[in-house]
């Protein structure tokens, strides 16, 4: 619930993005790591390991969630199918993501409110205590992660949304 409420904040600031792409870039925000509740034991411990770094293969399986969230989410139906989507994309590891010429608005678009999701989530986990095992982060360790992937702009904001939030 964070995340979607930082999420939407990040949302709102966006002058091109409608009420409807704000709702739905906060609902799979609320939604988007359903997939660990439903993970298998074996994933369930390593979500929960304090081990760093993960191995290759412990990595791959615990970014299953992803697919496990988007096949549940699927199940029953989000409002808008777009969900899917920002789900599918909130751990890739190349944001800033490219904006390729042969983009459609709608692809823009896109890469927008999966840039959200993302940025939304990592400011949570990186301030807060109950999703990392690091423990909370200081402002100037989280900018200094956020702020390469998200541009200083979102970064802030985000960082400023999460604060208003206690705990
Ligand atoms: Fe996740």
């Amino acid at each position: 619930m964070r995340a979607s409420y930082i999420a939407g904040k990040l949302a709102m600031h966006e002058k091109d993005l409608s009420p409807r792409d704000v709702l739905t870039v906060m609902e799979a925000t609320v939604y988007h790591d359903l997939g660990k509740v439903f993970a298998p034991p074996h994933v369930q411990d390593l979500l929960n390991s304090t081990k760093h770094p993960l191995s290759k293969i412990e990595l791959e399986e615990v970014n299953g969630h992803v697919g496990i969230s988007v096949d549940y989410v699927k199940s029953f139906q989000p409002n808008d199918p777009r969900v899917l989507d920002i789900i599918a994309h909130h751990h890739d590891r190349d944001f800033p993501k490219p904006i390729e010429p042969w983009y459609t608005n709608e692809d823009r678009l896109m890469v927008k409110l999966e840039t959200i999701l993302a940025c939304a989530d990592q400011t949570d986990v990186l301030l807060s205590n109950d999703r990392n095992y690091k423990g909370r982060r200081t402002v100037a360790k989280t900018l200094k992660v956020l702020v390469p992937q998200f541009g200083e702009e979102m970064s802030k904001l985000a960082v400023a949304a999460r604060l208003r939030i206690a705990c």
